[in-house]
């Protein structure tokens, strides 16, 4: 499905995202569309808003205008004129909450708890689902993701790329409607990047609908149906990633580019 379909087709739509801390104004009008099975990934330079689009998205931060409505629920409107409290703020951002979930640069797990414990915590205890069901499925997705043998482990005794692998299996076992990466592989070594991407494209490749910021180009080229260029809280560029690498329009999409497909340059 093309990106520029209905509006009423998506099943998330995003208008006008504005949101400044202080004084820096860091989302200056944002539009996201995702369609179902749709793959879109952020690409931008550091600070240019990519991870609060994504928490604005997942209901972690609240917009300060602009309007987001994911299929089936209600248009959430972060219209400053209505001066909303902050608990119906926070009411707004929890409708978004169940919807997607996000995985992050940083694994975030519970270092204490064993995997299995971290991938049910959230099915279970937050959701309230009945535990034996969860942990079936539990077993089951880290099964798909060749974990099956370390349910039992801490996270410190897995490497970088296996924890992240959990982190991903932990947001699988929420059900959410779409995914959200935020730079998945940007902290792991070099060697641990490959095996985090397959299981990533794997998903895109079962229909999936994902966000993912990231710099791994030839992942984006594979896997994405559409990548924004996002610099100073705006899209500068969008299209389909064969188009956007080979022959972006804008001379900040060209320089960004450059730089990160021949770091050395300059040197
Ligand atoms: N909670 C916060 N409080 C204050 N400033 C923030 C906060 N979150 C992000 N920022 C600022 O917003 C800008 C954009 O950040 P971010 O969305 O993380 O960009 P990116 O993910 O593209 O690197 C940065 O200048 C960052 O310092
Ligand atoms: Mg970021």
């Amino acid at each position: 499905m093309s990106h520029t379909d209905n509006t009423a087709e998506a099943l998330l739509t995003a208008r006008g995202l504005h949101k400044s801390f202080g004084d820096n104004e860091v989302l200056r009008g944002i539009d996201l569309t995702l369609h179902r099975g749709e793959v879109v990934v952020l690409i931008g330079p550091s600070g240019s808003g990519k991870t609060t689009v994504l928490r604005a998205l997942n209901g972690l931060e609240t917009p300060d205008a602009g309007s987001i409505v994911v299929e089936g629920g209600p248009e959430i409107d972060f219209a400053p004129e209505t001066k909303p409290s902050t608990r119906v703020q926070k009411q707004k951002r929890l409708a978004l909450r169940d919807r997607s979930a996000m995985v992050f640069q940083h694994h975030n797990l519970f270092p204490h708890f064993t995997v299995l414990e971290n991938v049910i915590e959230g099915p279970w205890r937050v959701q309230g689902r009945p535990k034996a069901e969860v942990v079936a499925e539990a077993l089951t997705l880290l099964d798909r993701v060749g974990l099956a043998d370390k349910a039992d482990a801490r996270p410190h005794q897995l490497s970088g790329g296996q924890q992240q692998r959990v982190g991903i299996v932990r947001a699988l076992a929420l059900k959410p409607d779409l995914l959200l990466f935020d730079e998945p592989t940007s902290a792991l070594d070099p060697e641990l990047v490959g095996e985090v991407l397959l299981v990533i494209k794997e998903l895109a490749d079962e229909g999936w609908t994902m966000a993912v910021v990231t710099h791994e180009l030839s992942f984006a080229r594979e896997a994405a149906d559409h990548v924004l260029f996002m610099d100073g809280g705006v899209v500068v560029e969008q299209g389909p990633p064969a188009e956007l690498f080979s022959a972006p329009k804008h001379e900040r999409t060209q320089r960004f580019l450059t730089r990160i497909m021949r770091p050395l340059d300059g040197f």
